[in-house]
């Protein structure tokens, strides 16, 4: 096993208030895509955290998208989604190890449409459509089971599957966001955006 105490200096860039968009949503978009030139495997995956009764969870998802927030899909009764009905608020983070840079964004979730899942549910490949479809996520099973649900579906449906109405997007709408690039000897660059008063504010935190 490689050491834990790593000891590795950030130098790849600097980050000041005013090089940064106005929108936070835009900038992260300019992030996003630096991070997919770099060459990142699923630069677009966010460890998503949902709240239950004070106890959190978290996991990675796959950002599929960005309009008034950050959209990404998923099944409505899972552990995150049934966390999401009793307590809307929720935060994501990247990390993109190669250009030293995290994105944490802070908000609440709320449902995309009906008509924007079930464009994106057509548009996934057959058996993406057939996994998430026949698998009751979160769920305890056996795998002999869960391959017999997809069989099924298979039989059913042998060319394409209708969305289940418990599958479908999320949309994180964030009033925080904080851009953080590593710097050398730990003095690390952190400017967030706060959404106030109708505007988004940008201040810089100490490392
Ligand atoms: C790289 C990666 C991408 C993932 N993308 C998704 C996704 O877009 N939607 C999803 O529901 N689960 C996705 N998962 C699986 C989740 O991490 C998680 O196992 C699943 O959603 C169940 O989480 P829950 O029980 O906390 O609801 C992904 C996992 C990884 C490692």
């Amino acid at each position: 096993m490689q050491p834990l105490e790593t000891r590795k200096d950030y130098t790849y860039g600097t980050l000041e208030q005013n090089q940064l968009l106005e929108n936070p949503l835009e900038q992260l978009s300019v992030w996003l895509e630096q991070a997919s030139q770099a060459g990142i495997l699923e630069p677009n995956g966010m460890t998503v955290c949902t709240v239950r009764q004070g106890r959190p969870s978290s996991r990675v998802v796959l950002l599929r998208g960005m309009d008034t927030g950050l959209v990404f899909y998923t099944n409505y009764l899972s552990r995150k989604g049934t966390d999401t009905a009793t307590n809307a608020f929720a935060s994501a983070s990247f990390w993109w190890a190669a250009l030293e840079r995290q994105v944490r964004v802070e908000g609440q979730l709320e449902k995309v449409s009906s008509t924007e899942s079930d464009a994106y549910f057509a548009s996934r490949p057959y058996e993406s459509q057939l996994a998430s479809a026949a698998s009751p996520q979160s769920q305890a099973i056996e795998r002999p089971a869960l391959e017999q649900l997809v069989m099924d579906l298979r039989t059913n449906y042998p060319e394409r599957v209708p969305r289940p109405e418990h599958w479908g997007g999320y949309r994180l709408v964030p009033d925080y966001l904080e851009f953080w690039q590593g710097r050398k000897a730990r003095l690390h660059d952190r400017i967030v955006y706060k959404f106030k008063g109708g505007k988004w504010k940008k201040e810089r935190l100490a490392p």
